[in-house]
């Protein structure tokens, strides 16, 4: 063993996970708030290749402790630190869109690349940016696809008729990757921001999903606001029945409830954000990347 996991409370269960099919060890971050809201962070033994794991929903409360981790286990004697962020916040705001804007993708993968040897993820948000590796500069950075993790969640259960949706132009590589190996059919919207929950959506063929079941595949359910919306419009266009599989689902218990009320009847995410919807693990696709691309991590 050359390597151990390093998890914080949150991500315990994943963690373990993938240093179950690692075959490494795997310790909890300890972390103790202050009475002001400072915290103290420790960290056990490690070895030369740490692997700090957690997911980055919430960043705001989260980064500064994952720094504070980072520096203990080089404190330890870690020369190469791995961090496995299986949902990585900020990477949405990738210009400014008004003047004075902070590019927060930049700032962040800035900062991460100033702290770790590596950056492991999945399906980052990056739509207008070449790469992960643009992002982080300077360090090892791999993006993990969820694809082929949410192709075996919904194989056992898929007939030829249900039919996939994309919400919008954005999610059109999950969708179509997703629908290849299932033999499924496909319809993509087009999306218009109108604010932080509400967008406009059209659905070209939209009439074809008359009378069937329908799956709703994105990266990211954030507030969810577009797949209610994208819900609305199916069921008035006759699907009988509509669920949501995504990546990494952030919605909160009342954004959840609002996609039942919209009609949509399941939702499902792997588990890069632990929660009510997490149905399929991501840790054999993170275990197949560190074993490829960090290979003295994983022997
Ligand atoms: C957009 O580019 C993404 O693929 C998602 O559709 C979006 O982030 C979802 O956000 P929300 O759930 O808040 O509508």
């Amino acid at each position: 063993m050359i390597a151990t996991i390093h998890h914080f409370a949150e991500s315990r269960q994943a963690a373990h996970r993938l240093a179950d099919l690692l075959g490494i060890n795997c310790q909890a971050v300890n972390v103790r708030r202050f009475p002001d809201g400072e915290s103290l962070v420790r960290v056990e033994d490690t070895q030369r290749t740490a692997i700090l794991y957690r997911s980055l929903d919430h960043p705001n409360e989260k980064l500064v402790e994952l720094m504070l981790a980072a520096s203990a286990l080089r404190d330890r004697g870690a020369s190469r630190i791995v961090l496995v962020a299986p949902y990585l916040g900020y990477m949405r705001q990738d210009i400014a869109f008004q003047p004075g804007e902070a590019v927060s993708q930049k700032v962040i993968g800035t900062l991460l690349a100033a702290h770790f040897d590596m950056l492991v993820t999945v399906d980052p948000h990056l739509h207008r940016t070449a790469s992960l590796a643009a992002v982080a500069p300077g360090i090892d950075a791999v993006a993990v696809s969820a694809a082929e993790t949410l192709v075996e969640l919904l194989r056992p259960e898929i007939t030829s008729a249900v039919m996939l949706i994309g919400p919008d132009a954005e999610s059109r590589p999950w969708v179509e990757t997703v629908a290849a190996p299932l033999g499924l059919q496909v319809l993509v919207g087009e999306k218009r921001r109108l604010g932080d929950r509400h967008v406009q959506l059209e659905i070209a063929g939209i009439e074809r999903v008359q009378g069937r079941t329908v799956v709703l595949i994105d990266d990211l359910i954030s507030s969810g606001g577009t797949l209610v919306r994208c819900a609305e419009l199916l069921h008035a266009a006759g699907a009988t029945r509509i669920e949501a599989v995504a990546t990494h689902c952030l919605a909160s218990p009342h954004d959840l409830a609002k996609l039942a009320a919209a009609g949509v009847a399941r939702v499902r995410s792997t588990d890069t954000v632990a929660g009510p919807t997490a149905s399929v693990a991501i840790a054999p696709a993170l275990a197949a990347a560190l074993v490829r691309w960090a290979p003295t991590a994983a022997q």
